[in-house]
């Protein structure tokens, strides 16, 4: 195939929607090259990415489970990837396999545009979950100067570590609550769930919103469904909201960019080009 070719590689991978993202710029701006999804099992990670120079690809996309380790063998990371211990978008520069991090970027791209002003300034947050995702939210936020913010979930132990962590990333103040505790909040200017409760196929996510402040926004990053039962109650409570669509079109960007020279745009036609996509999905 002529012009560059990209990949996302997972396992399993059948369900990932970046091929239809990178697919769709490619046309819109006229470029010939390739992406493609490709299903590498842990096992052969290694050495599918050792070859990559010799293949026919230039870069491409990682998701889970392999963005931890994919971090490891990077031989050079950018800072938010080093904060993260995770890429999620790989390129080769002078033979070198390097990585980055870009739901960080994607998660803030995507709040300011449904959300402007929603850290002007911030002085409250609360961040559900405790995984990759939580963590990349939780450096977007200290970049942002948010300055306490409060970790909810389940699993104290991974709570209690995430927390450690993020108190090195600027905040005045983290604290953390388990997810089933009651009376969570108290003032939050922002609440982001970023665990996967509320996905088709999840268990509900249950928290009481009393307590936001009056004019906290509430972001999900959940995109499948588009609404989940979070943003419906946020929005019936009068909040802002911001879903997890956006996210994922917004850290899809940076990667097209470093593989294909075009900045793309993130327009109304690829928004509704994936959430047909989604509807048409079966959970
Ligand atoms: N919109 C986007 O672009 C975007 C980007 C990245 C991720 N995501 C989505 O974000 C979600 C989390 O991703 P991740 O990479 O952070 O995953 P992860 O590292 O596996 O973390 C999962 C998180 O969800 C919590 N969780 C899972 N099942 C639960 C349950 N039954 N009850 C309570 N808590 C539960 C986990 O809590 P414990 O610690 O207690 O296990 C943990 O906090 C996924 O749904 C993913 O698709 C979306």
């Amino acid at each position: 195939m002529s012009g560059k070719n990209a990949f996302v590689i997972g396992y399993p991978i059948k369900h990932s929607r970046s091929p239809l993202i990178h697919n769709y710029w490619l046309k819109e701006y006229n470029l010939t090259g390739s992406y493609t999804k490709l299903e590498i099992a842990p096992g052969d990670l290694k050495t599918f990415l050792s070859n990559m120079e010799s293949s026919i690809y230039c870069g491409g996309n990682v998701t889970i489970p392999h963005k931890e380790k994919t971090f490891e063998i990077c031989v050079r990371t950018t800072e938010t990837a080093r904060k993260i211990g995770a890429v999620n978008t790989i390129w080769l520069e002078d033979s070198q396999l390097c990585g980055d991090n870009t739901d960080v970027g994607g998660f803030l791209a995507n709040l300011d545009e449904e959300a402007p002003g929603w850290d002007a300034p911030c002085e409250k947050a609360a961040v559900i979950g405790a995984g990759g995702a939580a963590r990349a939210i939780l450096v977007g936020l200290a970049s942002r100067g948010v300055r306490h913010v409060k970790i909810l979930n389940r699993t104290a132990d991974r709570m209690r570590a995430l927390a450690d962590e993020a108190r090195v990333w600027g905040f005045q103040s983290v604290t953390t609550h388990l997810l089933a505790e009651p009376r969570a909040f108290s003032g939050e200017a922002l609440l982001v769930n970023a665990t996967s409760l509320g996905m088709v196929g999840q268990p509900a996510l249950s928290v009481d919103l009393d307590g936001l402040s009056k004019n906290a926004v509430v972001s999900d990053i959940v995109y499948a469904p588009l609404e989940t039962a979070l943003l419906r109650e946020a929005a019936r409570r009068g909040h802002r909201t911001s879903s997890g669509l956006g996210m994922l079109l917004h850290q899809a960007a940076p990667g097209f960019e470093r593989w294909f020279g075009v900045r793309p745009k993130v327009t109304p036609a690829l928004r509704d080009l994936i959430v047909d996509d989604l509807r048409q999905a079966r959970p």
